[in-house]
């Protein structure tokens, strides 16, 4: 069956900036969006007592139903916001008590899109994606940068997102079903 890819947004706004950038790429991908914010993921428990919240269901329908899958994170004091990173702590899961569902992640491939209000991108901001992707056997396709000018994607930023979406999450797209 053929899968879709998912549009995984972790601000802690529903309709901010980044669902700004969300919703473009749906328009231009058909992707699903995700919104971690409407979720219930209590932070990472050694002793996980949290297998009750919203983690291991969307974490399921997420491996089963997506070969593609698009981090979609504010920048929050130059990282990924907390919701994303719980998210990402939470992966841990799938290591300990949800093996099987941390396995399908193997052989996806992962990409991640910042939104900030600097144009500039810090050094190292993007490392625990490619690492984590790296780690968890999924193919890592890039990240691209997107900011705000006075409420709005620059016609230039416009231009480069689409080459992003058209270069590189299309063609890994298109190479895994056609
Ligand atoms: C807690 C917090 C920390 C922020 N830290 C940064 C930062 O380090 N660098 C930056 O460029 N923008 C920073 N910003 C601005 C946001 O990244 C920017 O407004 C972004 O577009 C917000 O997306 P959102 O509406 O999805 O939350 C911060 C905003 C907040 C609320």
């Amino acid at each position: 069956m053929q899968k879709k890819g998912v549009i995984i947004q972790g601000s802690s706004r529903s309709e901010g900036n980044t669902n700004i950038i969300s919703k473009y790429i749906q328009e231009k991908t058909g992707f699903d969006i995700i919104d971690l914010k409407s979720k219930e993921i209590s932070s990472f428990d050694y002793d996980f007592n949290n297998q009750g919240d919203d983690f291991i269901p969307l974490m399921k329908e997420i491996v089963d139903n997506y070969d593609v899958l698009i981090f979609a994170t504010p920048v929050y004091w130059y990282s990924m916001s907390g919701i994303m990173k719980n998210f990402f702590d939470r992966i841990s899961d799938c290591l300990k008590t949800e093996k099987d569902t941390g396995r399908k992640l193997r052989g996806k491939s992962m990409a991640m899109i910042s939104c900030g209000s600097d144009s500039e991108l810090k050094e190292g901001f993007e490392m625990p994606f490619r690492e984590s992707a790296n780690y968890l056997g999924m193919h890592y396709i890039g990240n691209i940068h997107t900011w705000f000018e006075n409420e709005l994607i620059s016609e230039t930023l416009k231009i480069e997102l689409n080459t992003f979406i058209e270069k590189k999450i299309k063609t890994v797209y298109n190479n895994l079903y056609n």
